[in-house]
C-alpha cells in the first residue's frame, strides 16, 4: 500500500541480498523510518519490540530471522537454537510457528552449506503468500460490504479494532483488505477506528494507513464501540485475529472481546478476518489453551506521543509507582463471531464450517 503516495510492503530485502528493512512501527505515525535487520539478535529484537508487530509480519521477520541466523551457522544445533529464540520472541500469534515451521522444514533435509539459501528463499515465498492470502480476503469481504452498501444505499460503516491493516501483513491487511477493495472500487465506506489502549495500535497505525490510503475514517475512544452500536451507526465489525482454534474461538488485541459482546447485544454482524495460517488446528477452547501475552506494565501507564516542537516524548498517566497489569490479548468465544472472513471465502464461526472450508 501507498506511503506519500509510494507503494510500499512492511518487509523486503536489502538490494546486497544480506538483510532484510522493515518499516519501523514504534515511532509511526509521528515519523516514517525504516530498519535494517542483519542478524538473528536484531530480528529477535525487533519482534519483541513492536518494531513489527501483526500475526503475519511476526511470521514473516520470523521467517527472514531464521535465514539470517542460517547465514551465520546452519549446522543442526545453530538451526533449532535460532528456531526457539524466534518462537519464543512473542507468544500469541500462530503465524510465528507456522512460518518457522515452513523453513525448517525446507531446509532441515539439506546439508548445512545450502540451508541458508533455501531459508531466504522459503521466507520470500511465504511473504508472497502472505500477500495473495490477504487479496483473497478482500475479495471475500468485498461481498459482505456489497451486500450492505446494495441493502442501505448509503456509506457502510465498519468498526475496527487494532492493527489489522497492512502493516500487520505484508501488504493488504487481512481487516481491511476488504475494506481497501471495497474504497479503490468506489464503494463508499467509512471506518470507525477503536484507538487500541493500551499501545495504540488503532490510533498511531490504523488511521495512519486508512489516511495515507484516503479512505474516510473517524478514530473513537475503546470505550465508544458500543454507545455507537446501540445507536445504529456501525453496520459491520471485522477485526483481525493472532490465533484461532479448530472450533472458532479467535484471540485477538485486548479489547475485541468487549466488542464483540456489544457487537451481539445490539445485532451488529461481527467478523474475524483471517488467514489460515492463523488457525491453530491442534486446540480446541481459545480460553484455556492460548497462551496470552503479559507486557510491560509500562505500556499502560505511559503513553508516547509527538510535542509542538515535533520530538516524540514518552510521558507518565499515573500515579507514580501505580501497579498496572498488561494483558495483551483476549479471546473471542466463537459463539460471538458471526463468521470468518478467510482467504478461502467466508464461513461460520464453528469447527464443522472451518473444517469444511478448509478440507480438515
Ligand atoms: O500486539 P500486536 O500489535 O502484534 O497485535 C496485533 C493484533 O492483535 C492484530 O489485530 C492481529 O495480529 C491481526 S493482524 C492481521
Amino acid at each position: 500500500m501507498k506511503v506519500e503516495g509510494r507503494a510500499y510492503r512492511t518487509i523486503w530485502t536489502t538490494e546486497d541480498g544480506r538483510a532484510i528493512e522493515v518499516i519501523d512501527q514504534t515511532v509511526l505515525p509521528h515519523r516514517f523510518s525504516t530498519r535494517r535487520i542483519d542478524n538473528l539478535d536484531a530480528a529477535v529484537d525487533a519482534i519483541k519490540t513492536m518494531v513489527v508487530r501483526g500475526a503475519p509480519l511476526i511470521g514473516a521477520t520470523a521467517a527472514y530471522g531464521l535465514a539470517l541466523a542460517l547465514d551465520a551457522g546452519a549446522d543442526d544445533a545453530s538451526l533449532e537454537r535460532a528456531y526457539r529464540r524466534l518462537l519464543e520472541s512473542r507468544p500469541t500469534a500462530v503465524n510465528l510457528r507456522y512460518a518457522l515451521d515452513e523453513v525448517r522444514a525446507r531446509v532441515s533435509p539439506l546439508p548445512p552449506k545450502q540451508r541458508a539459501r533455501a531459508a531466504w528463499a522459503r521466507a520470500a515465498e511465504l511473504c508472497e503468500e502472505d500477500v495473495t492470502l490477504s487479496r483473497r480476503i478482500g475479495e471475500a469481504g468485498l461481498e459482505l460490504i456489497e451486500a450492505v452498501h446494495r441493502r442501505t444505499g448509503r456509506a457502510v460503516n465498519i468498526l475496527t479494532h487494532c492493527n489489522a491493516g497492512w502493516l500487520a501483513t505484508v501488504d493488504w491487511g487481512t481487516a481491511t483488505a476488504p475494506i481497501y477493495m471495497a474504497h479503490d472500487r468506489g464503494l463508499p465506506v467509512h471506518v470507525f477506528v477503536d484507538e487500541t489502549r493500551p499501545r495504540n495500535q488503532g490510533a498511531s497505525l490504523t488511521a495512519f494507513e486508512l489516511g495515507q490510503h484516503g479512505v474516510p475514517h473517524t478514530l473513537v475512544a475503546d470505550n465508544a464501540g458500543g454507545h455507537l452500536m446501540q445507536h445504529g451507526k456501525i453496520d459491520l465489525c471485522i477485526v483481525g485475529a493472532d490465533r484461532i482454534t479448530a472450533r472458532g474461538d479467535a484471540a485477538n488485541k485486548i479489547g475485541t472481546y468487549l466488542k464483540a459482546l456489544a457487537a451481539r447485544a445490539n445485532k451488529v454482524p461481527f467478523y474475524v478476518a483471517a488467514p489460515y495460517t492463523t488457525i491453530d488446528w491442534t486446540i480446541e477452547d481459545g480460553l484455556k489453551e492460548i497462551e496470552i501475552e503479559e507486557r510491560d506494565p509500562r505500556e499502560v501507564t505511559h503513553i508516547l506521543g509527538r510535542l509542538d516542537d515535533g520530538g516524540l516524548a514518552r510521558v507518565l498517566l499515573s500515579p507514580p509507582g501505580t501497579p498496572a497489569a498488561n494483558p495483551a490479548f483476549d479471546v473471542t468465544p466463537a459463539e460471538l463471531i458471526d463468521g470468518f472472513i478467510t482467504d478461502r471465502g467466508v464461513c461460520a464461526a464453528n469447527k464443522a464450517a472451518l473444517a469444511k472450508l478448509f478440507n480438515r
